[in-house]
């Protein structure tokens, strides 16, 4: 696996693969990779003929006292997985490169990302949506993968494909967990010995609700029953709603249906999302 953080070497080595007439693909992270950054990966090989992985701590999508400071950096057992799983290019631009003196865009994507997420930490979607944006004009993919852990990024990643004719396919990717149910995230080191342990109630509180719903069972008594576990393990609420697939928009019971969640424990925030599977 090649490692490029220039962007006119970037340019010209997939030039070059687009000259041959192969299909590029590109996976968007932020490092301290694990299994779900790994799942994108081999999506994004079945996907295309070359697979280029970015690896860039935006800061524009860190609000003030969160965690960009001590968000983990791994470069080297980063690019380890990368290279055992097959990707073909790592682009690790810097930071200066990214946002010289003087940058000052920035993109917005409408309602999609104004609740949940976006309400909880403010402006944090033009952060991603901005960097996204900037990579997919880097790298010019065909196809770009995302994991449906971070569901509203996927919704907002989808809506400015669309909106902004980028012309480049989307390609969801199911949460990947560890064995107890939790959703595998870089942040998950944060939480140590008995908090890892509570954490768990979080997939849990989603899945229990999710059955109830898909019953017939009352749709705020399943919502108010998740807060209720969530806060007796020992989290702080930021929010547990159903709403509808793709547009986050309210709920309809005749639309496809997903529960989503974020809440914090021991300082730590964690999202998850879980579809609501109708009869
Ligand atoms: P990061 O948190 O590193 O995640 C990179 C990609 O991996 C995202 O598409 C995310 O949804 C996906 N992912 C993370 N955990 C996953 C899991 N357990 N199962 C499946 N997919 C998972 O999301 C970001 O970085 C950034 O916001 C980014 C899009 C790179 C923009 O900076």
């Amino acid at each position: 696996m090649q490692t490029i953080r220039q962007l006119l070497q970037l340019r010209e080595t997939i030039a070059a693969w687009r000259a041959a007439g192969l299909r590029v693909a590109l996976v968007p992270t932020m490092g301290a990779l694990h299994d779900g950054h790994m799942a994108l990966v081999d999506s994004a090989k079945r996907n295309a003929d070359r697979v280029v992985v970015s690896i860039f701590v935006n800061p524009r999508q860190f609000g003030e006292g969160e965690d960009l400071q001590r968000y983990p950096r791994r470069e080297q057992a980063d690019s380890r997985m990368l290279t055992e799983a097959g990707a073909d290019l790592l682009w690790m631009p810097d930071v200066d490169a990214m946002y010289p003196d003087g940058f000052d865009a920035n993109i917005h994507i409408g309602t999609v990302s104004e609740g949940y997420e976006g309400a909880h930490r403010p402006g944090h979607f033009d952060g991603v949506a901005t960097v996204v944006a900037k990579l997919f004009n880097q790298v010019r993919p065909d196809v770009a993968l995302f994991g449906e852990k971070d569901y509203q990024q996927l919704a907002v990643i989808r809506k400015m494909v669309t909106d902004l004719d980028f012309g480049i396919d989307i390609v969801g990717v199911p949460t990947q967990r560890e064995d107890d149910g939790l959703a595998l995230s870089s942040r998950n080191i944060y939480l140590i010995d008995e908090d890892r342990q509570a954490a768990v109630a979080l997939p849990r509180a989603l899945g229990v609700a999710a059955r109830d719903i898909a019953r017939g069972g009352d749709v705020e008594a399943a919502l108010a029953q998740a807060r209720e576990t969530l806060e007796k393990a020992g989290f702080e609420v930021d929010y547990v709603d159903i709403v509808r697939e793709s547009t986050l928009g309210p709920h309809d019971p005749e639309a496809p249906s997903r529960l989503i969640a974020a809440a914090k424990i021991a300082g730590t925030r964690l999202i998850d999302n879980i579809v609501v599977e109708m009869a």
